[in-house]
């Protein structure tokens, strides 16, 4: 466990509500419940693990980050979001009946769908309309870059790595722990992906393995075109190294922060630091369009390239006139209105996505083996989803039988991802590296975190990994 997982959180939060000394006090208190299993009544016995009483507790305090992690760029709610949150929030009008509990859902702000409702009044139903220029600028204010709004994050790799001119017979370094959307688009431009182990300090890639790798290359005249890296589940990866590592061989990074928006390295938002980076909106992530993506650049002339690109780069002719490849990548007004009423949300999310880690951190602080994601020393790390490590002689149980017990109670749950190196899809590629990443995702598991998750339903996630960590499960 490192330094910062170990601290508490300021007395004044619901995490210090549930931290150490209150464990302390309350080690082993039960409380029986009597339920209903096959219409018989039974008395069982569950562990108090209070998660502070979020009607009592001010919002502002119930968000407050812990100060090992807080930085003054990223407050813990404004006064406006508070307005957002206490006022907009939307959940579905039909739930489920007794609810699984999912990993990562669509958390709507609550005026999302006035945006939609007024492209339908103007009749604006195509990939052009008032909401897609809207929704540009202001994610352009957002992550301080000039963006395109596209169909998917992965699109939006696709043009970046376009952008960056990368094509058959070139090689892009990239990480090996992360989503297969990463690499794909690599291989849809003709070039090979080469994959990077990352470190244990933040699961991102790896500084110092990326340096010598680049020697290495420089060494045999054989530079890749491009490095991308990854800000895993919302954590920022350690950019000044990486960036200084590839300017001493003039080497272009694409920075993908699908899983990291509202992350910030050094104060500012992760993205910004390469200057050409992407974000996804896919329904699971921290705010959705349903499914979509932004690419955002500092040069603005890239971005109109790739907005050209994303409507079939269609000449400037009243014919259909076309010299170069293009793509249907465009977001259609429709959904650009639900991303404006989600973006309007994003600072809220962010502070739920955390407090829901940190409470699962405290809720588990006395349990063995059972280790919380770092979280880097050098921004805020959204934990869009809630990690934890797992040493199964330490905990009592393996990673994949606390998912299945997790699943037998009704709970999503999901492992860190599987390496690129170990897909099938990839057993060619060249891997430098690989071990920590396999370590990573052999026991890493991660639990549900959708910003809408309620204390009760955290509190079911919680006395289910007690039950399984304190029972051997088979
Ligand atoms: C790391 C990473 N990169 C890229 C993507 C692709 O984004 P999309 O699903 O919007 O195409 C995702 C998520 O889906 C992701 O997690």
């Amino acid at each position: 466990m490192t330094e910062t997982t170990k601290k508490s959180a300021p007395r004044s939060s619901p995490v210090a509500i549930a931290g150490p000394s209150y464990r302390k006090k309350n080690a082993g208190a039960k409380r029986t419940r009597e339920v209903t299993q096959n219409k018989d009544k039974v008395k069982i016995d569950e562990p108090i693990l209070p998660l502070g009483d979020p009607a009592k507790t001010p919002l502002s305090a119930r968000f407050e980050p812990p100060q090992s992690h807080f930085i003054a760029s990223n407050p813990p709610l404004s006064a406006a979001s508070e307005t957002i949150a206490s006022k907009g929030d939307f959940q579905p009008r039909v739930q489920p009946m007794k609810s699984r509990i999912l990993l990562s859902v669509p958390h709507m702000g609550g005026r999302e769908q006035s945006y939609v409702a007024e492209a339908f009044a103007t009749n604006w139903l195509s990939t052009i309309g008032p909401n897609v220029t809207a929704f540009e600028r202001e994610f352009g204010h957002q992550v301080g870059m000039p963006s395109v709004a596209l169909s998917s994050g992965t699109a939006a790799m696709h043009l970046g790595l376009r952008l960056l001119g990368v094509g058959p017979g070139d090689e892009v370094f990239c990480p090996t722990l992360t989503f297969v959307a990463t690499a794909n688009p690599i291989v849809y431009v003709g070039a090979e992906p080469v994959f990077l182990d990352s470190n244990r300090e933040d699961w991102n890639l790896d500084p110092e393995l990326l340096a010598r790798a680049l020697a290495d290359r420089a060494r045999r005249n054989k530079l890749p075109k491009a490095v991308v890296v990854v800000h895993l589940y919302g954590q920022p990866a350690d950019m000044d190294p990486i960036l200084a590592a590839c300017a001493r061989y003039e080497v272009p990074v694409l920075e993908d922060a699908a899983e990291a928006l509202g992350s910030t390295y050094k104060g500012k938002p992760v993205g910004h630091h390469s200057g050409l980076a992407v974000y996804s909106f896919n329904g699971n992530k921290m705010i959705t369009t349903t499914g979509g993506g932004m690419l955002s650049c500092t040069n603005p002339d890239w971005i109109q390239q790739a907005r050209f690109w994303s409507t079939q780069a269609r000449d400037n002719a009243i014919w259909y006139e076309h010299s170069e490849m293009g793509y249907n990548y465009r977001m259609s007004n429709v959904l650009a209105g639900i991303g404006r009423g989600q973006l309007e949300v994003l600072n809220t999310r962010v502070d739920q996505r955390r407090s829901i880690a940190f409470r699962y951190r405290d809720a588990f602080a006395d349990i063995p083996g059972l280790e919380f994601m770092p979280q880097s020393p050098h921004g805020i790390h959204t934990n869009w989803l809630s990690c934890f490590l797992i040493d199964e002689a330490l905990f009592g149980c393996s990673r994949d039988a606390l998912i299945s017990a997790l699943d037998a109670a009704g709970i999503e749950t999901r492992p860190v991802w599987k390496p690129m190196h170990l897909q099938p899809l990839y057993r060619h590629a060249e891997s430098i590296g690989g071990e920590i990443a396999e370590d990573l995702f052999m026991r890493g598991i991660c639990l549900p975190s959708s910003s809408s998750l309620t204390p009760v339903d955290q509190m079911r996630v919680i006395t289910a990994v007690r039950n399984a960590a304190g029972v051997a499960c088979q």
